[in-house]
């Protein structure tokens, strides 16, 4: 049985993520700003008030895991927005800075924070996005969530690297475009495909390919 911590556990991927790993016997720690009725009726432990953007909010959940290892983390709260080239006015520029701190500082901080908790065989995952692949961009827009995904690509390279020598294991996952609130329930795969997959990579996660960036299906995505 293995103890897990996800954010963003109160819907969409999180929410099948946290399920699945309550299914299967691991103790779930369901980190969320707000629980839900779908989260509370789970038999996962729920941290309610975590917002990633709040660093105190991020300490009273490291305090709140107490003195046991964790032995995952998963990075899954996003926010996105659409933003255009030519239209990007002051309310935009305000949504683009909040999308750089949900998506690329908050996974940052709540890893430094829950990593402090982990030992030898610990692992990270950050739930990214295909729309931070420079390579993949072949249709441009999506400023402030490209930017920030982009963000967090490189951060988790650094956390792979920087939790290397205390045998803490990263990576960068995307979920494929998945049918939740975020996508307006539009999408190729729904909510319990995606968190299946992105658990195949966790499982096979270790020190060997820390750092890699993976598609839920298991390919490898270019940076
Ligand atoms: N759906 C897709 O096709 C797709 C594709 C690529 C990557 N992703 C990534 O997958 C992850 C999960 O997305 P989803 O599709 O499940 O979206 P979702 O249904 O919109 O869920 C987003 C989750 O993030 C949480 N969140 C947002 N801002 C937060 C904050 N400041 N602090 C704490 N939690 C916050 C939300 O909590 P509240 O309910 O409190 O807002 C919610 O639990 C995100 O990182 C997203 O970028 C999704």
């Amino acid at each position: 049985m293995a103890r897990v911590v996800i954010t963003g556990a109160n819907r969409g991927i999180g929410l099948a993520l946290t399920r699945q790993l309550v299914d299967r016997g691991d103790e779930v720690i369901a980190a969320c700003r707000t629980p839900s009725e779908e989260l509370e009726a789970t038999d996962a432990h729920v941290h309610p008030g975590l917002d990633v953007t709040d660093i105190d909010s991020i300490s009273r959940l490291a305090s709140d895991l107490g003195e046991a290892p964790v032995d995952m983390l998963i990075n899954n709260a996003g926010r996105l927005s659409n933003q255009s080239l030519g239209e990007m006015d002051a309310a935009a520029v305000a949504e683009m800075k909040q999308q750089f701190e949900v998506n690329s500082l908050g996974p940052v901080l709540v890893s430094q924070a829950v990593s402090e908790k982990m030992g030898q065989g610990g692992r990270i995952g950050i739930v990214t996005s295909r729309m931070g692949s420079i390579e993949d961009n072949t249709s441009g827009g999506s400023y402030g969530y490209r930017m920030s995904k982009a963000a967090v690509n490189i951060a988790g390279v650094s956390l792979a690297h920087d939790l290397k020598p205390r045998g803490i294991a990263v990576a960068l996952l995307h979920p494929g475009f998945v049918r939740t609130e975020m996508t307006g329930m539009r999408g190729h795969v729904e909510p319990e495909e995606a968190a299946t997959g992105l658990l195949e990579r966790l499982d096979a996660l270790d020190l060997s390919n820390t750092g890699h960036f993976w598609h839920a299906n298991g390919e490898r995505l270019p940076w």
